[in-house]
């Protein structure tokens, strides 16, 4: 399968990217891995005919974006974010109406007509940066709650709305106090992302988006780490950084990051499916906001 899928990618001059929580032997066969903030960068830069994002749909969206001459795909179709389904495009709107003077800072994980609506896009790795180039006193962000928690308390200067109040990811809600005092007991560094919520955060030795914890487990010691994020975190930092200890919580799952198989990927290679398409009028927008995240350098 993995000599079949390697073949077809170089025929069709294919890229494939994989977000850091896929399966491990989907990774493997990735040119490029990363979060979030890496895969749009690399999206950008690409040269290949075919762009296949292993990752949920807002990922896949936000390469399409970047590139609307090329073909994009994704091969599970059904492969959403439940947290980007949070926001909705009347709510960004009622909100700038009742805060005209607000910057609205849409984080990445947001549907495609959410982008549209924003100032500025962020991911976890740039999201206090970005809200920090802002002029603006005010902003409306969303739709992760415990993302602007985050970002309110990096830059109390400001006034962070979350929008709406209780955006949440399950996969990250779902880590408690018990997990944190679990750690302790155990010993070791608590590395979480900032998608946890705002009692976990502040009781973890570190924050960081995913692209930030292989960067900050690197600059540690060689102490074990809770890795407080999706479950395959941890098997990514593990081929990473081998003889070194990784702990995650078994519970924490993605399911629709696990909905590409290999068998998608190959069929999806084979088929140029499932294609993603979206408004012009959208992808114009929401890449004028995408880009000024990129070009903030934040
Ligand atoms: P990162 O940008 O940190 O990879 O996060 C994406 C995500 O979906 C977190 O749940
Ligand atoms: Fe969305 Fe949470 Fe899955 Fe990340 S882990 S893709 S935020 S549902």
């Amino acid at each position: 399968m993995e000599k079949e899928i390697r073949a077809l990618k170089a025929r069709k001059n294919a890229v494939i990217m994989a977000h850091n929580y896929q399966p491990l032997e989907i990774q493997r066969l990735a040119d490029v891995v990363g979060d979030s903030l890496e895969l749009a960068v690399k999206a950008k830069e690409t040269t290949a005919d075919l762009i296949v994002v292993c990752g949920v749909r807002f990922m896949a969206e936000t390469a399409k974006i970047l590139n609307p001459d090329r073909k994009v795909i994704i091969p599970a179709e059904d492969a959403g974010c439940p947290l980007a389904d949070f926001l909705t495009p009347d709510m960004i709107r009622e909100a700038r109406r009742e805060h005209p003077d607000a910057a609205v800072v849409i984080y990445a994980n947001s549907t495609a007509q959410s982008k549209a609506l924003a100032d500025i896009i962020c991911t976890s790795a740039n999201a206090v940066n970005v809200v920090r180039s802002l002029p603006n006193d005010t902003i409306l962000f969303g739709p992760d709650s415990n993302l602007a928690a985050y970002v309110q308390r990096e830059v109390p200067e400001k006034t962070i709305i979350p929008l709406p109040p209780g955006g949440h990811c399950y996969v990250h809600a779902g880590f408690t106090i018990a997990d944190v005092e679990a750690a302790r007991r155990r010993g070791g560094e608590i590395i979480c992302h900032p998608e946890c919520p705002p009692e976990i955060q502040v009781q973890a030795d570190r924050i960081a988006s995913t692209g930030g914890m292989i960067r900050g487990v690197a600059a540690g010691g060689d102490e074990p780490w809770w890795i407080f994020t999706e479950r395959e975190m941890a098997a990514r930092l593990r081929v990473l950084y081998p003889g070194r200890v990784f702990y995650e919580k078994p519970e924490a799952i993605c399911a629709d990051m696990k909905k590409i198989s290999l068998e998608d990927l190959r069929r999806a290679l084979e088929s140029e499916e499932h294609e993603i398409v979206l408004p012009p009028g959208v992808m114009d927008r929401a890449r004028r906001a995408i880009e000024r995240m990129i070009a903030a350098g934040a």
